[in-house]
């Protein structure tokens, strides 16, 4: 066992950008050869230890001797700026329990998996308009832009009660949209500036529909919720921004990504094909196998922690590489080759342990109606531009492509 101070290597500078977009940055396999923790440096001159082991990331993102509260003095911010928005804002998923599972629970009784299947039909449709607009629009279009992206956006505010018809919708989409699109890359520090952004028209919203409350999610919490005084007017505002814009970041890179890796790989887009019912395990392989919210768990230990035979001192910031635990070639040989045979459930694309993806079973929902129905009704779809010109967003809370040209 080791501790810190007899480390005498370098830290290595984090985050590391990924070499193939379809894959875990080739230094995690580098250093996890090493040793399964290590040092690195933040951006903001930071060291924090990151995780890139398995059954490492299980263990910690499940040992309640680790803390997710954004105002600790060494939370691992990626980003200048993020912590001290995050400290004003107070998202749920930068909180520890009790406070965070008041939040939790407030949501899961919306994200079960039979809540999910009766969104079925409005996500079939929601996909289905947004391929309309597109083969209306071109070709050739921006796959992140004006699919990915407008679904998992209208899918979101779907999800919360604010359908296209709503007065409210454009504002919402609009919010999400100039966040990413608008200023270049999506640091966590934008989006944290994003949830303030979409809180204020939020905070609109809510007071719109407490005059005219309906069958909606947004609507039960107002009644069961606020009304019954569980929460204050600022969480639940902060609580819906959040669940927005956790679920709109990741999915739309998630679809946009598996996409483009689909295209790429054409044998699989038959596979699809000929056996429609593989699609649910191809969407647990990209998930898997592209990990895009791989830094998304940030975490600090509050105690000593010896994991991977290394002790994590009290008080140091850590990161459990998600994409490296999903790329971790003791648990998933030949990690890097996308292959639906592969009983990919137990990834950890959605993270592990209390702050376990809330949205999953809705993610899944998504992605296989998406992915599926896109590539059902336009056969022929096909990149423009060749891998090595597309452009990725590497430092964001999701990644994925800036813009993906296709044609067809
Ligand atoms: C491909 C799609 C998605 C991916 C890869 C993803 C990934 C993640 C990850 C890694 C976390 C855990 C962070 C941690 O451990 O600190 C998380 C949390 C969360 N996700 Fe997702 N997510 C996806 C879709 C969604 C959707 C569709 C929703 C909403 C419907 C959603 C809502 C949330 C919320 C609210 C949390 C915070 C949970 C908590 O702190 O208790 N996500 N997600």
């Amino acid at each position: 066992m080791t501790n810190n101070t007899g480390d005498q290597t370098a830290p290595h500078p984090f985050p590391i950008p990924r070499s193939c977009p379809f894959s875990a940055p080739d230094a995690y396999a580098d250093l996890h050869a090493k040793a399964p923790v290590s040092r690195v440096l933040l951006p903001t001159g930071r060291p924090a230890w990151v995780v890139t082991g398995y059954q490492e990331v299980r263990a910690l993102l499940a040992d309640p001797r680790i803390s997710a509260d954004i105002r600790h003095p060494n939370f691992p911010a990626l980003t200048e700026g993020e912590q001290e928005v995050g400290a004003r804002t107070r998202p749920f998923i930068r909180m520890d329990p009790p406070e965070h599972t008041r939040f939790r629970r407030m949501l899961l009784a919306e994200m079960t998996v039979r809540k999910a299947r009766r969104m079925r039909r409005s996500i079939q449709r929601i996909v289905d308009e947004r391929i309309d607009e597109m083969l209306d629009g071109g070709p050739p279009v921006d796959l992140v832009t004006q699919f990915a992206h407008t679904v998992s956006s209208t899918v979101m505010c779907e999800l919360v009660g604010i359908p296209r018809s709503d007065p409210w919708f454009r504002r919402v989409t609009g919010t999400l949209g100039s966040q990413v699109f608008g200023g270049g890359a999506s640091t966590a520090e934008v989006a944290s500036e994003g949830i303030g952004a979409l809180s204020d028209v939020m905070d609109k919203v809510v007071s719109d529909r407490e005059t005219r409350l309906g069958e909606d999610l947004l609507s039960r919490l107002i009644v069961e919720q606020l009304k019954e005084g569980k929460v204050t007017r600022q969480e639940l505002i902060t609580t819906i921004a959040i669940l927005i814009v956790a679920g709109w970041e990741t999915t739309t890179n998630q679809i946009a990504l598996s996409v483009l890796a689909l295209l790429e790989n054409p044998h699989l887009i038959e596979e699809l094909r000929q056996d429609h019912t593989r699609l649910p395990a191809a969407v647990e392989e990209l998930l898997r196998v592209l990990s895009v919210g791989d830094s998304i768990a940030l975490r600090t230990a509050t105690e000593d922690i010896e994991i991977g035979g290394q002790v994590i001192p009290a008080g140091d910031g850590i990161i459990p590489l998600l994409a490296a635990a999903n790329h971790d070639s003791a648990v998933f040989p030949d990690s890097r080759q996308i292959d639906f045979e592969r009983q990919g459930r137990q990834h950890v694309a959605f993270s592990y342990g209390i702050h376990q993806c809330v949205g999953q079973n809705i993610a899944r929902l998504e992605l296989g109606i998406a992915i599926g129905t896109l590539l059902d009704r336009v056969p022929t779809l096909r990149s423009v531009a060749p891998l090595q010109e597309i452009r990725f967003r590497h430092e964001g809370i999701a990644f994925g492509p800036e813009q993906v040209l296709v044609t067809w």
